[in-house]
C-alpha cells in the first residue's frame, strides 16, 4: 500500500532526515526547536521513520541518533559523475513517486533519484516497496523523436540494460521476464515502469522508471510476491552508486540504439535472458487468460505466444505473464 503523508508531513520528515545525516545524537528538544513542532510530535515522526526502515537508536537523556547515516548516496559523487554522461540529477531523501517527480517537471536527460518513496508505483495499479536507503528508486527523463506506434519495445530495452549492465559487474544468472521483470531463480530482483507524456506524434517525453532490489531485508518489505535482492545473492551489502552508474551508462546507449534502428537490433540481446523462451506460459488481462508456448519477442517487442501450433503476437498494456510448472 502507498503510505500517503501530507507535503508538509513529508517536508517535517524530510528535514529530521537531514538533521540526523550527520550521526550524531540529537535531542527530542532540539529537533522539536528546529522543526517548530511538539516534542510529542518529534517521537511521532521518529517512530514513521523507523517504519519506513531508518535505523535509529533512542537513548535517554542523548536523544536519537542515526545509525548508519554513510548509507545515503553521496550526491556530490553522483553529480559529478553523472554530468560525466551529461546527465543532471534531482536527489530526494523523501518523495511520493520518482515517476511522478519527473512527470510534474520533465527535463530531457535526467535522472530523479529517491532515497525512499512514499507512493512509489508498479505496473497494473500496484504498488512499489521502496525502504529508506536500502535499494535504487530512480527515473530518466528521454525526450523521444519516434511515433509512439514504435516505442513497444522500449521497457524491455530498458530490462535488456539493466540486466547487462549488472552482467558487466559480475552479476550472473538474471534473466528477463516479459515485458520487464528482472528476475534471479524466478525471484523479482527489478521491475521497470515506463510512462509517456507530450504529443502522440513525436516529441514524446518518456519517463524511465525502475526499481532495483539492492540491500532490501526481509522485514523491511511486504511485497506479496517471492523477491530477491542482490544482497541476498551476494550474502553481503552492496554498493549503490557504481551500480546506478553502469546502469545509466548502458541504458543511455541502449536508448541511442533504440532510437536508430528500433527494438529489432536486440532481439538477440532479448533471447539470451528469456527466462520463459520455449516454456508453457500463461497470460492473463483482466478475467481472460490464455495457455500457450512462449517463443519470444518480435521486432515490436510483442510476445509470441504458439497457440494451438499458431504464432500469436501480444502487446505488453496491461497483461501478466506466468510460467505454469
Ligand atoms: C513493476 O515491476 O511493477 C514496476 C516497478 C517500477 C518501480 C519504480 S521505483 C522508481 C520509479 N518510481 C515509481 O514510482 N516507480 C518506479
Amino acid at each position: 500500500m502507498p503510505i500517503s503523508q501530507t507535503p508538509h508531513k513529508e517536508q517535517q520528515l524530510r528535514q529530521l532526515i537531514e538533521l540526523l545525516v550527520d550521526g550524531d545524537f540529537h535531542s527530542g528538544q532540539t529537533i522539536a526547536d528546529e522543526l517548530g513542532v511538539s516534542r510529542a510530535y518529534v517521537w511521532k515522526l521518529i517512530q514513521q521513520l523507523q517504519e519506513y526502515g531508518l535505523g535509529l537508536e533512542s537513548v535517554s537523556g542523548k536523544g536519537y541518533c542515526w545509525n548508519d547515516p554513510s548509507a545515503l548516496f553521496d550526491k556530490n559523487s553522483l553529480d559529478r559523475q553523472l554530468a560525466e554522461l551529461s546527465i543532471t540529477q534531482d536527489y530526494y531523501l523523501l518523495t511520493d513517486s520518482t515517476n511522478q517527480r519527473l512527470k510534474q517537471s520533465f527535463k530531457d536527460q535526467h535522472l530523479v533519484l529517491a532515497e525512499f518513496q512514499t507512493s512509489g508505483r508498479g505496473r497494473r495499479g500496484r504498488s512499489w516497496q521502496s525502504p529508506l536507503a536500502a535499494n535504487l528508486y530512480f527515473s530518466y527523463g528521454w525526450r523521444c523523436e519516434l511515433p509512439v506506434q514504435q516505442l513497444g519495445g522500449l521497457s524491455l530495452v530498458v530490462g535488456i540494460a539493466m540486466v547487462e549492465a549488472l552482467q558487466a559487474l559480475g552479476w550472473s544468472g538474471l534473466k528477463l521476464k516479459w515485458p520487464n521483470d528482472i528476475r534471479h531463480r524466478h525471484k523479482k530482483l527489478a521491475g521497470i515502469l515506463v510512462e509517456l507524456t507530450g504529443d502522440a506524434a513525436g516529441g514524446l517525453e518518456v519517463i524511465i522508471g525502475a526499481g532495483l532490489n539492492v540491500n532490501m531485508l526481509a522485514e523491511q518489505s511486504a511485497i506479496s510476491q517471492d523477491w530477491t535482492s542482490l544482497a541476498q545473492l551476494r550474502g553481503e551489502l552492496v554498493a549503490r552508486e557504481s551500480l546506478l552508474l553502469a546502469i545509466m551508462r548502458q541504458l543511455q546507449q541502449h536508448l541511442m540504439d533504440f532510437e536508430q534502428k528500433g527494438f529489432a537490433a536486440f532481439i538477440d540481446n532479448w533471447n539470451q535472458y528469456d527466462e520463459t523462451l520455449g516454456s508453457l506460459v500463461e497470460l492473463s488481462q483482466g478475467k481472460r487468460s490464455i495457455e500457450g508456448i512462449a517463443r519470444g519477442v518480435d521486432a515490436f517487442g510483442a510476445l509470441l505466444l504458439e497457440v494451438d501450433g499458431k504464432l500469436e503476437s501480444h502487446y505488453a498494456g496491461e497483461v501478466s505473464l506466468r510460467l505454469k510448472v
